[in-house]
């Protein structure tokens, strides 16, 4: 059987290490997309060349032709500008709007029964908006958003409690932005919710409370550290993450930006929410019941992003 085919729309910082993720865990051949020329096909070929020393057999290659991602399985799009210090994911909104354009209209040309993971910020209105621009099925278009903010939460809390990374477990949902709702109730430390941790005395509230904040502002925290970009290793793993998920029908629970109509009150609209993801793409949305202020957080999360679609609609009608 011929390997998978993964297409990495956009080859900056993050398309690169999707590519070099991609080649090391061999989960397919990789075609690195941009519209730089030479970067894409500078990359692959960077990458090729540590097969002999890694010892993989993942065929890669660079291109600025939409026509070579022609039967991806799997499309992951970073293709866009990240953010610079200062600056927040929804001032990105008016550029990676038209980048979604052109790549939505590349992937429904070429690759159309593909997996598409979306990455570009302001992510939760950029994913809906490649979807509209793509027209294929909600549940084959999904963002990656989640995955990046509970691996943040779980990193700060395997720190805080001194223990494995593998025994912490965390849910973050709503958008990927300022008002994102990492859920303590919901998220674990082998197996023991983090307020029942509070009350053992193993932590303070106002130590749990100083990491959801770290979690919520974990994006600016690697921007203000870089200063010439946004974090790449974290998203990139992230999304491998959902691709493996859909390549080998795993059925993970895993939270990510998708279409929600009708579970969590929501009718027809992208935000993060738990989902299951397998060889249908996203196969469910899991509708958890929230507490009242963990529903009044999602709500207000909920109005960020449809400010941004709206925002959208009035940048480009035809969305409207
Ligand atoms: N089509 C394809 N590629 C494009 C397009 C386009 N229309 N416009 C820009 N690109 C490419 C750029 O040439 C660049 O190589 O997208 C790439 C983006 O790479 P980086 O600037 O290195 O950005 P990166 O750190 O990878 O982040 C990409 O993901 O997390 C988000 O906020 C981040 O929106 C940003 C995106």
């Amino acid at each position: 059987m011929a390997r998978p085919k993964i297409a990495l729309i956009g080859s900056g910082m993050i398309g690169g290490t999707l590519a070099h993720l991609a080649a090391l865990k061999e989960m397919g051949d990789v075609v690195l997309f941009d519209i730089a020329d030479g970067i894409p096909q500078g990359k692959a070929l960077d990458i090729a060349e540590s097969g002999p020393v890694e010892g993989f057999d993942a065929a890669l290659s660079g291109t600025t032709d939409y026509a070579d991602i022609a039967g991806a399985d799997v499309c992951i799009v970073t293709a866009g500008v990240p953010r610079k210090p200062g600056m927040s994911r929804d001032d990105l909104l008016g550029i990676n709007l038209k980048v979604m354009k052109s790549v939505g209209e590349g992937i429904a040309a070429h690759a159309p029964n593909a997996f598409v993971i979306c990455i570009t910020n302001p992510l939760d209105a950029m994913v809906w908006a490649l979807r509209e621009f793509s027209g294929l099925p909600h549940n084959k278009v999904v963002g990656m958003a989640g995955v990046l903010d509970s691996a943040r939460f779980r990193h700060f809390l395997s720190v805080e409690f001194d223990v494995s990374m593998r025994d912490v477990t965390a849910f973050v949902l709503g958008g990927h932005g300022d008002t994102m709702v990492p859920l303590t109730r919901y998220s674990t430390v082998g197996g023991i919710p983090l307020p029942d941790l509070v009350d053992m005395g193993w932590t303070s509230q106002e130590k749990l409370d100083a990491i959801v904040q770290r979690t919520r502002d974990g994006g600016a925290e690697i921007v203000g550290l870089l200063k010439t970009g946004s974090a790449y290793y974290a998203p990139a793993a992230s999304a491998i993450e959902m691709a493996q998920a859909y390549l080998n029908d795993q059925k993970r629970l895993l939270p990510c930006a998708a279409y929600v109509d009708g579970a969590f009150g929501l009718d027809g609209f992208y935000v993060g929410v738990p989902t299951v993801i397998g060889a249908n793409g996203i196969e469910k949305v899991v509708d958890i019941k929230l507490s009242k202020d963990e529903q009044a957080m999602f709500d207000k999360s909920v109005d960020a992003v449809k400010g941004l679609v709206a925002a959208c609609k009035e940048i480009d009608p035809s969305l409207a």
